[in-house]
């Protein structure tokens, strides 16, 4: 039996399909880029580690440990990949972060360089593949960036194949995140090049304006998002200090309604209890992480106020109440509008309240740039 079910995945990766098993809910945990971009080192990545371990974010499911741009050093005579003087011995690094019962990710480019301008993986692709599993990696992204100039943009999901054959060659599981900002309507080809998680977009940054322009422009892809690939909204901003608490809220609420990924971008070591308690609220996680790997979609429109819904696999829905306004205002969900009838019972997701039981409609009082979660049944 096992040694059918051994062949039976290994004829399945073979064939270069997404590694389903290792994001079956979408991925969890922090990236260096938003908060460290360039100047993180590996006592950055040690410390986010450390705190993932011992702070709750672990029991919430925080798992990858994702070194973004700027590791990257020169390539040997062999032409075997080197970190910078900042990183040193990967190796050590992997292990320390295995130690803590965490996974651990890393970042290239197809192109000849990184966005940053370091060593990318162009015509490299089979040795740092090999090098990333030796090391003991488990996570890639890969970032178009220079591919660009030396790639015509229709080689695109070929250019990506060839990393995750190469992956996949190494014999070790690695989430494969493709980031190539959304062109050519990735969320169509992404899987079939052995995609777990594809950028929809442009990057984000720590402003309410851009990260609701991303989160809320969401709607429309979600027959592309299910168990094992997702659709990537890119990385959370939450604790970076550019928004206000309600908008942070907004920030999550969207975020697990859409099924996405979820990798915390803050300064882990320095964070604020509050801002802890934002990125692990265990209801909140529990949609973005339900079963049943259903995105969220828009259901409800007037002005600046928006309704969105995610079928959970216990059959309850989550509802996020939105007010996109520069005033606080009511939003109501209509029932009708997510396919029920009869008394529903409401549930507050952030606060842990059930608010009773309902007909026909739920309204509730939401502060400008704000959201209310709630879960129906
Ligand atoms: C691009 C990506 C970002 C980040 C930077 C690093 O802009 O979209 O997420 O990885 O490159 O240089």
């Amino acid at each position: 039996m096992l040694i059918l079910v051994g062949f039976l995945i290994g004829s399945f990766l073979e064939v270069g399909a997404a590694d389903v098993g290792v994001a079956s809910t979408p991925p969890m945990g922090w990236n260096s880029w938003n908060h460290f971009a360039c100047k993180v080192t590996a006592a950055d990545v040690r410390a986010a580690a450390d705190t993932i371990a011992r702070n709750g974010m672990k029991d919430a499911g925080y798992t990858y440990v994702n070194i973004d741009d700027c590791w990257e050093g020169t390539r040997d005579q062999r032409g075997k990949i080197q970190p910078n003087e900042k990183f040193g011995d990967m190796k050590a690094l992997a292990d320390y972060v295995h130690a803590r019962g965490l996974k651990i990710g890393l970042y290239s480019s197809p192109g000849p360089k990184t966005c940053a301008g370091y060593e990318g993986s162009y015509q490299h692709e089979e040795q740092d593949a090999e090098q990333y599993a030796a090391w003991g990696f488990d996570y890639l992204k890969y970032d178009w960036c220079s591919a660009e100039k030396v790639y015509p943009r229709s080689q695109m999901p070929a250019v990506y194949k060839k990393m995750q054959d190469a992956l996949v060659r190494t014999g070790r599981p690695f989430v494969f995140s493709l980031c190539q900002y959304g062109y050519d309507r990735v969320w169509r080809w992404g899987t079939s090049v052995g995609g777990n998680l594809w950028r929809t977009t442009e990057d984000i940054s720590d402003h309410y304006d851009r990260m609701s322009v991303i989160g809320f422009g969401q709607d429309g892809l979600e027959p592309f998002a299910g168990i094992g690939h997702w659709n990537d909204p890119d990385m959370l901003e939450v604790g970076n200090g550019g928004m206000n608490r309600d908008e942070y809220i907004t920030h999550m609420s969207l975020w697990v309604l859409l099924a996405a990924p979820l990798l915390a971008g803050n300064d882990l070591a320095r964070m604020t209890p509050e801002t802890l308690d934002l990125l692990t609220n265990p209801e909140v996680i529990a949609v973005d992480q339900d079963r049943k790997g259903v995105q969220g979609r828009r259901v409800a429109q007037e002005g600046p106020l928006e309704v969105w819904a995610k079928p959970l696999a216990d059959g309850a829905i989550a509802v996020g109440l939105f007010n996109r306004g520069e005033s606080s205002n009511p939003v109501t969900v209509n029932f009708e509008d997510l396919g029920l009838g009869g008394s529903v019972m409401v549930r507050d997701l952030w606060s842990h309240k059930n608010l009773g039981s309902f007909k026909a409609s739920y309204t509730a009082e939401v502060p400008r740039h704000g959201a209310v979660l709630v879960k129906v049944r």
